[in-house]
Order: structure tokens, then sequence, then C-alpha cells
């Protein structure tokens, strides 16, 4: 039977990390290929910086479909493949790979499906002034995006100077200005009072510290979307308070889950169960 059993046709794919334990794209991937009758089936694999080269190799040899790759081997992955999307080329990240009969493509879906979460939602980002917190390797994927979309990040970081070294390499690839200041209540101040979209990529407010808060409170206002890419609670302080003040809020869980259904649809072809795959990851979290 398709989508119960597995078969000789079963086609593989996974994903590699180090750790893997927490990884909630197991279930996603594994409920949709069930829903829509997809004989596949999606493995964790822990595989150690040392052997992502073998790793990669395996995927060859095996005819794996396709892989995500996360943390620590976004970036370190990239010599080992045959192409790369222009996209994930720029963000120097990749969090998804397609075997084309041994070529294998990567693309980054993180910055994508943090795109989709905003425009499911009728969100354009083109034209607006946003205000991005933290300068590792998520405000990357998402810095990139939003300035190729259009958009006018500006970078906050607790150390400046990673803000500064990532609008400097944003403005080297797209030749557009893009700002960087520290994360100080006066500079968040000055930028929220001009932004239309707030994201926090920063680990404040994720358990267990989830009594913390990237921004004060009464610098949250209405006509402002606040998307908080956090998923650990789903709902952070920063969106409970955001939403108390008039805000519209995103959760980290919608750009998870797009970046899952993204990479489902470049393996499969098939348009992606994006309802059920939240679903399926909320059960998961025991939220
Ligand atoms: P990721 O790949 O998930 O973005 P990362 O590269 O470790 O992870 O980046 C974490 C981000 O959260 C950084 O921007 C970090 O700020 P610094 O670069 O100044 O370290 C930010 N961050 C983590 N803890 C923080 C805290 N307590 N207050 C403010 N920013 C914090």
């Amino acid at each position: 039977m398709e989508g119960s059993l597995i078969s000789g046709k079963t086609k593989v794919c996974g994903i590699i990390g180090d750790p893997i334990e927490h990884t909630m794209s197991p279930v996603m991937h594994n409920s949709a290929f069930k829903e829509l009758g997809i004989d596949g089936r999606y493995l964790p694999f822990r595989v150690r910086a040392a052997d992502l080269g073998e790793a990669i190799g395996g995927l060859r040899a095996l005819h794996i479909r396709g892989l995500n790759v996360t943390i620590p081997h976004k970036t370190a992955v990239i010599p080992f493949l045959d192409k790369l999307d222009p996209s994930a080329e720029r963000i120097d990240a990749v969090n998804t790979i397609v075997n084309d009969d041994g070529v294998l493509t990567g693309y980054n879906t993180d910055a994508a499906g943090f795109l989709q979460a905003l425009l499911e939602k009728g969100i354009e980002p083109a034209g607006k002034n946003v205000v991005v917190l933290g300068a590792g390797g998520a405000a990357k994927g998402i810095s990139f995006i939003l300035a190729e979309r259009g958009a006018h990040p500006v970078i906050l970081n607790r150390h400046p100077g990673r803000a500064e070294e990532l609008a400097r390499r944003i403005a080297q690839a797209l030749k557009k200005e893009i700002k960087a200041r520290p994360l100080s209540e006066a500079d968040l101040a000055a930028a929220l009072a001009k932004a239309d979209i707030l994201v926090n990529t920063t680990s404040v407010g994720m358990v267990p510290g989830t009594e913390d808060t990237p921004v004060p409170a009464k610098l949250l206002r209405p006509g402002l979307v606040v998307f908080d890419i956090v998923y650990n609670p789903i709902q952070t302080r920063l969106l409970r308070e955001a939403e108390a003040a008039g805000a519209r809020t995103i959760d980290g869980l919608a750009m998870l889950v797009w970046q899952g259904a993204l990479a489902f649809e470049k393996w499969t072809g098939r348009k992606a169960p994006v309802d059920l795959m939240r679903e399926t990851a909320v059960k998961a979290l025991g939220a």
C-alpha cells in the first residue's frame, strides 16, 4: 500500500545535522507523504562535521532524493554540491538539497519560507521598513531575502560589529545600502518608530528563557507586523505583548512549516499540505 509499508520503490529523503534529535522535520514530512499517498520516507541522520563529505557522497551513492541540512552544516555543505540556487549562493547557506540523478542542487528554503510566511498573511515586504533583530545565521537569510524583495531592512544586534558586517555583505552583493545599529533601547525606539515590520531572529524568548523579550512592550503598537522566528514556545512573550499592543503577529512555526513545505515541493513536485504539516509540528512540540 502506498504511504504505509516501505517498498522497493520507496523514495528516501532526510535531514543531516548535529545534534539532530530535536528536529520537527521528520514528523512534518512523513505526515505529508502519507496524506498525499506518496511512497516516501524522511529520516533524521546525525552527521558529524568531519563526515560531511562522506555523507553527501552517500546521498549520491544511495540515490536519496533529497536532504534538509541543519546546524552546523548549512555553509560547509556548499563545496560538495554541483549547483546552487542564486539566492542560496548570495546567502552562502543551504538548507535543502535536491538530487536529480546524481546532480545535487542547493537551495535556501529557510529564507524563502520566511518570505512565504509573510506573503500568506497578505503582507508584501517590498518597499517596507523592516527592523531585523540579530545578525546570526537566521538573520543573514532573512535580511538577504528582504533586501532582494525590495524591502529596507535595518539590522540591530547586541554586538553591532556583526550587524555592520552583515549589512556590508548585503550591500556588496545587491548594491543596496543597508543600515546596521546596536541593539540598544534608544536605537530600537528610533528604528521602530519608522518600521512596518519587526523580525526577531535572536534566541531571546526561547525555552528556557521564556520570560525574556528582545523589545520593551512600550515600543510595540498597532500598525506594526511582529514576526518572531522562535517557535519554542510558539507564542513568545514578544508575540503576546505585540498582540496586546494591537500589532499583527506571525509565529516561528509559520517559517518552520514553510521552509519544509517548499523543500517538500522541490523533492516531490506536489503541493505540500501546509496546514497538516503545521498541525503535526504543533503536536510534536507538545503545544
Ligand atoms: P542563528 O543561526 O540561530 O541566527 P546565531 O548565529 O548563534 O544563531 O545568532 C544568534 C543571534 O542571537 C545573534 O544575533 C546574537 O547576538 P550577538 O551576535 O550579539 O551574540 C543574538 N542573541 C543571542 N542571545 C542574545 C541576548 N541575550 N540578547 C541579545 N541578542 C542575543
